[in-house]
């Protein structure tokens, strides 16, 4: 079977982020076939119209090729007030534009999070599938990862210490392999 390319976009640049210690935990925890490629969403200016038109950054220019190579997106999201971050809002509109010249769509992806409270960013992932959804990107349904990250839950290296939590981990990136690998079969078979 051929390699897959995922790239992972983590909505915090947080040192101690909860979300990119849980991303690195699903990296670690999806079979080899998968190859991940972490996308720099912290150095974007502010969305600006005036920018896109005057020629985009090259810091935008490197984000759409990274999401344009990508056989498949993993989205992995903090909480804030009940949505997704200003950054990772950002990271989706810069990649967006120009009208007709987005590079997320037609992309399978999954999205994630993780919060020190039990809701574990459910709300938040809520307001990335309706943003998704009018981008054409195709996010996976089930399972939905809504992580209560306690303290202890996943060692700095992203070793999870507990088994229901490692099985359910792990079952969701094989189900997140066979959803991309699914529309990429479709794909080619169009061509
Ligand atoms: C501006 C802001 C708003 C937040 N709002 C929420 C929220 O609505 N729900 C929630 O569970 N946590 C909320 N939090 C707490 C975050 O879940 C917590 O800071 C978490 O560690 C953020 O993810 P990170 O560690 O990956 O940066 C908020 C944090 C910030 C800074």
């Amino acid at each position: 079977m051929s390699r897959l390319k995922v790239a992972v976009i983590v909505g915090s640049a947080r040192e101690a982020s909860l979300n990119r210690l849980l991303a690195l935990t699903m990296t670690r925890l999806a079979k080899q076939d998968i190859e991940f490629d972490w996308v720099r969403i912290n150095d974007l200016p502010l969305f600006d119209q005036d920018i896109l038109d005057r020629g985009p950054p090259a810091e935008v220019e490197r984000l759409k090729a990274h999401i344009r190579r990508a056989d498949a997106l993993l989205f992995v999201t903090p909480e804030h007030n009940r949505s997704i971050s200003a950054m990772l809002k950002n990271a989706i509109d810069w990649a967006s534009r120009p009208l007709g010249a987005s590079a997320w769509a037609g992309k399978p992806a999954a999205i994630a999070g993780a919060s020190y409270g039990r809701i574990g960013t459910a709300a938040a992932q809520q307001h990335l599938r309706a943003i998704l959804g009018c981008l054409d990107v195709y996010v996976m349904g089930q399972p939905e990862a809504f992580i209560h990250l306690y303290p202890g839950l996943v060692t700095p290296e992203g070793e999870v210490t507990n088994e229901e939590t490692r099985l359910f981990l792990q079952r969701y990136m094989d189900r997140f392999e066979s959803w991309t690998r699914r529309f990429l079969h479709a794909a080619s078979a169009v061509q």
